[in-house]
């Protein structure tokens, strides 16, 4: 039998994918370094669909229908060049070889020339859903050439997650794009549970808001605007109770988050291509802070005489309804915030579409992610909506009516829940940069003009009037006369 496609990496993400594929009818050729992995795969779920073992990428190779597609889901880095290496002498003219996990877009890019150069396609994927998605539908992002799209689009669509009918799954532009928009994905995924955590921390710190009280507060808010899959889950998180302690689960697990690294790629890429995605850099440093537990430890010894404990809402709030206010001014807080992380990240992939010559479709991109993916998100709708017709798309998705309306509407909410954690020390990093990336974007004049003149006074880095054309630098050190460079 000959195989539409292989994969080889058969963890739980490969396992999963190749499963998907059979399940969808497709005839899949499995391999994994270790045999075993992949008799265990048949074991349990070979009754599945069309599989076919192979025991060597020679075989798995061999097994393939014409143009041959071999899946890789290895861990990203080096093991993924391990394996090109490996299948270059086994594959001809016009195959396709696919990265399906976590790479880096520079490191896509490179490979995708390498390979074009040998006739073959290179196809770096972005593909979101954790483990569950995998399996019964993500969302996913091919980048590559337009031609191997061809051969391997219509296969993707299949499995992938449908929103209304619609697969999300889209060609989104040549080599690294697939990867960097998937990138990008992940730095709004880490602004969406940073804002998340804030408003957990504001409501607990400031209201009293026990976890199984959050709980219900955050399935309530499911029902809102901010309707989304983190914060659905964001509700079972909360109201877990701990076997052993019975206390609440989050107060047992250790206040540290990791991050394997495409927070940090978004926030590197933002600064290399000139965009400030602060939202997403925030969320990345806000995980480095809660990294240093020795630090903090000391520190909040050193600081005691701030300002600790809960505060109770009334003092915020002097109304009867205090809490409640409290509750549905932090709501609105979360909502601007990733309004405005969400503008950050559509920006960036605007100016990343210019530096690599990307024509990336940010409508399509919006449609990839309102199913399957971790930050499905109702707002994804409105996103989709405020790049419906071409020639009114905006610069910056803070311009788009929805976008400008909802902050109008959520503006005062969001200064007073900023001003309340600066008031009493809760740490509320998104929200504040998110509203001051706001109140930076509509200033018309900032101070970057002193800026300039500082540093023409220093290292005569010369500046532009705003009353005519040219660059200009003071004598500092002589007579303070303007010269005309
Ligand atoms: C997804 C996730 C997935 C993973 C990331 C983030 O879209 O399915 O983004 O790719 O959770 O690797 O992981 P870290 O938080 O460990 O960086």
């Amino acid at each position: 039998m000959s195989a539409d496609i292989g994969v080889t990496g058969l963890a739980v993400m490969g396992a999963n994918l190749a499963r998907n594929l059979a399940r969808n009818g497709y005839t899949v050729a499995l391999h994994n370094r270790s045999v075993a992995r992949t008799d265990s795969l048949l074991n349990s779920y070979g009754h599945e669909g069309n599989f076919v073992r192979t025991e060597s990428l020679a075989e798995l190779v061999q097994s393939l229908e014409r143009p041959r597609r071999v899946l890789i889901m290895v861990k990203a880095g080096a093991p993924v060049d391990a394996v090109i290496d490996e299948l270059l002498p086994l594959l001809e003219e016009g195959d396709i070889i696919i990265d399906a996990g976590n790479s880096f877009y520079e490191e896509t890019r490179r490979r995708e020339a390498a390979l074009r150069e040998k006739g073959l396609h290179f196809v770096g994927v972005g593909v979101s859903g954790g483990e569950e998605g995998a399996l019964n539908g993500p969302s996913i992002m091919p980048g590559g050439s337009r031609e191997s799209y061809q051969a391997l689009g219509p296969m993707l669509e299949k499995i992938a997650a449908e929103y209304h009918g619609e697969p999300c799954c889209a060609w989104v532009g040549t080599d690294g794009a697939g990867h960097y928009v998937k990138m990008v994905h992940n730095g709004i995924e880490y602004a969406d549970m940073q804002v998340i955590g804030e408003a957990y921390d504001l409501m607990r710190s400031l209201a009293g808001l026990e976890p199984a009280q959050q709980a219900g507060v955050f399935r309530e808010w499911n029902t809102t605007d901010l309707a989304s899959y983190l914060i659905e889950i964001t509700s079972a998180v909360l109201e877990q109770e701990d076997e052993l302690t019975g206390r609440p689960l989050v107060d047992v697990i250790v206040d540290s988050a990791g991050q394997k690294g495409t927070g940090r790629w978004t926030a590197i890429s933002g600064l290399e291509v000139g965009s400030p995605v602060t939202t997403i850099a925030e969320s990345v440093f806000a995980r480095s802070i809660s990294s240093q537990r020795e630090l903090r430890a000391e520190t909040s010894q050193a600081f005691s005489a701030g300002i600790n404990g809960v505060v109770s809402a009334e003092e915020l709030y002097s109304e009867q309804d205090a809490q409640q206010d409290f509750v549905e001014d932090v709501r609105k807080a979360l909502y601007a915030s990733k309004l405005v992380s969400y503008a950050q990240g559509f920006d960036m992939l605007t100016a990343a579409g210019s530096e690599f010559g990307w024509e990336l479709d940010l409508r399509t991109i919006a449609s990839l992610w309102r199913a399957g993916c971790i930050i499905r998100a109702d707002l994804l709708d409105t996103i989709m909506k405020a790049y419906e017709v071409p020639q009114e798309r905006p610069k910056n998705l803070l311009l788009a009516p929805a976008f400008t309306e909802a902050l109008n509407e959520c503006l005062p909410a969001w200064r007073r829940v900023v001003a309340a954690a600066a008031t009493y020390g809760v740490p509320a990093p998104v929200f504040s940069s998110s509203l001051a990336y706001y109140d930076s974007l509509r200033r018309d004049r900032l101070p970057a003009s002193l800026t300039q003149g500082l540093r023409d006074y220093f290292g005569a880095h010369t500046y532009e009037r705003v009353d005519k054309p040219g660059t200009f630098h003071t004598r500092w050190s002589e007579d303070r006369s303007e010269m005309e460079m």
